[in-house]
């Protein structure tokens, strides 16, 4: 398993571009990138992850461009998850920029356990993902991913090759292209949730357009 943080750009992904400027992530525009990685550390501290797992907070709504702090205060209540509707605030409003839209869909999701841990394809445009504390979601270069894979009930450890599989790291943020972005059915990125060992805790945001 290689760790994004640590990939050496030479030996950069088929379809991955990183970098540590939020800049980075407007490249998903061009076709042969999947995946887009805004390298940096996370903004939020364990302790804030830890409180998050033990209210086991899950929280899903449409996020009103006009209206982002109202929108993101009402689905994210409370003093002390102050610095996450900070940093939604950032990812929320890059999202409209970047796509051109009135609203963004948003999951806030603390777990303990793997959310989709079989390899999938996200059947929408894109999706932003930030993994707050505790491992970030994996997947799979294109030319790394065999065939057959993705059929239901086929078993799917043993059958890529591990040394293939990317992971991100806490606090980076990225877009992962899915299977309705023009011209890409076919081609959305293959992914899961990691696996996740006893105990370990994550604070999970996905963005949808
Ligand atoms: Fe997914």
């Amino acid at each position: 398993m290689i760790d994004a943080r640590t990939l050496p750009r030479a030996y950069a992904a088929p379809g991955l571009v990183m970098r540590d400027d939020a800049g980075v992530l407007a490249d998903v525009m061009m076709d042969p990138v999947q995946v887009a990685v805004w390298d940096r550390r996370s903004p939020i501290d364990q302790q804030l992850v830890q409180q998050a797992c033990r209210k086991k907070l899950a929280a899903k709504s449409w996020l009103d461009v006009k209206d982002l702090a109202g929108s993101i205060e009402r689905s994210l209540p409370g003093e002390d998850f102050a610095p996450l509707r900070e940093d939604l605030m950032l990812l929320a409003g890059m999202m409209a920029c970047l796509f051109g839209v009135s609203g963004v869909g948003v999951r806030v999701t603390a777990l303990e356990k793997p959310m989709c841990p079989r390899f999938h394809v996200d059947r929408i445009p894109v999706r932003l993902l930030c993994t707050y504390g505790g491992p970030g979601s994996q997947w799979l270069p294109a030319p790394s991913v065999p065939a057959g894979l993705l059929v239901p009930g086929v078993e799917q450890e043993g059958r890529f090759a591990a040394d293939s599989v990317q992971q991100l790291s806490a606090g980076q943020v990225a877009l992962f292209k899915g299977d309705t972005w023009r011209d890409n059915p076919g081609s959305g990125v293959v992914h899961r949730s990691p696996p996740v060992s006893p105990g370990q805790q994550r604070l999970l945001v996905t963005l949808d357009i």
